[in-house]
């Protein structure tokens, strides 16, 4: 059985374009929906992983602690992160749940430690055990701040966690976010800017030039670091990046039927 590994972005699931710290209850919900019913037709196991979107990003440009935590304030300011994400990661699950699927949480601060903000250890075999206990279990990361041995501690992207995850896993790899896949500038702000259908090894330096970091607060470098957080895997994954905000588009990528976006293979 496949195993699929799905980051719902923080653009979508939080107010993140009004920078507002509330979560898209509603969103989430056909999410939800749309997850249930591709589970319902065959879709295999699913490993969730959701970004912060304002609940992650500002706490941690407040508090200055993109490069590192030390002093008392960068302390507080850690654990506030850190609690800010566990509020929106309990709305995600409760969306979950309310459909019924198997959500459980799987904070990344108590099963990884990184150092200069690359993962080093990542204790994944709960997860694994989990999905052979039953596929139906969901288990649900979400961008963290985790113990780093060089920074004391540090931000790990939900686009890391989902590379890190698809590599370990040798899942298939869906990065749900807010346009539809990767063009050759940024979609928001260049009206000229052109789908890239397909990236792999002949094109991904090229399209890397062509992707900016995003105009929101992101400190995980948007869309840039979705890219390089899959090429630095090195593990011949497959992804697709696509738009949640496209109504069944979740549900069909989860069965593999067509739906526009990104196609990677590295
Ligand atoms: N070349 C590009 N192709 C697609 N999106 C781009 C590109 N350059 C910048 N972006 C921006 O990247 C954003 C997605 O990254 P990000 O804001 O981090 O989303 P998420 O919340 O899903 O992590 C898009 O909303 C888009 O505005
Ligand atoms: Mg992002």
């Amino acid at each position: 059985m496949e195993t699929t590994v799905l980051k719902l972005g923080g653009g979508v699931v939080t107010e993140k374009d009004a920078n507002r710290r509330s979560a898209r209850v509603d969103v989430l919900r056909r999410l939800a929906r749309e997850l249930r019913s591709a589970r319902e037709q065959g879709a295999g196991r699913i490993v969730l992983v959701h970004g912060a979107g304002p609940f992650g990003h500002s706490l941690v440009a407040e508090h200055g602690i993109a490069d590192g935590v030390a002093s008392p304030r960068q302390v507080e300011g850690f654990v506030a992160t850190h609690a800010s994400m566990r509020e929106l990661d309990e709305l995600v699950l409760g969306a979950l749940r309310a459909e019924g699927l198997l959500a459980v949480a799987l904070p990344p601060c108590a099963c990884l430690v990184q150092e200069r903000r690359a993962v080093r250890d990542f204790f994944v075999e709960p997860i694994e055990r989990l999905l052979a206990l039953d596929a139906r279990i969901i288990p649900v990361l979400y961008g963290d701040m985790v113990a780093d041995r060089a920074l004391g501690a540090s931000v790990v992207s939900g686009d890391v966690l989902v590379a890190e995850l698809g590599r370990r896993l040798r899942a298939r790899v869906l990065l749900g976010t807010d346009v539809p896949g990767i063009f050759t500038a940024d979609p928001k702000r260049d009206p000229a800017a052109r789908p890239v259908p397909r990236i792999d090894r002949g094109n991904l330096a090229a399209v890397l030039e062509s992707v900016s970091p995003a105009a929101t607060v992101d400190v995980t470098r948007g869309m840039r670091g979705k890219l390089e957080a899959i090429a630095a895997s090195l593990a011949g994954l497959e992804v697709l990046v696509f738009d949640l905000g496209e109504q069944g588009a979740l549900e069909r990528a989860l069965l593999r039927r067509p739906v526009a976006g990104t196609e990677i293979l590295l």
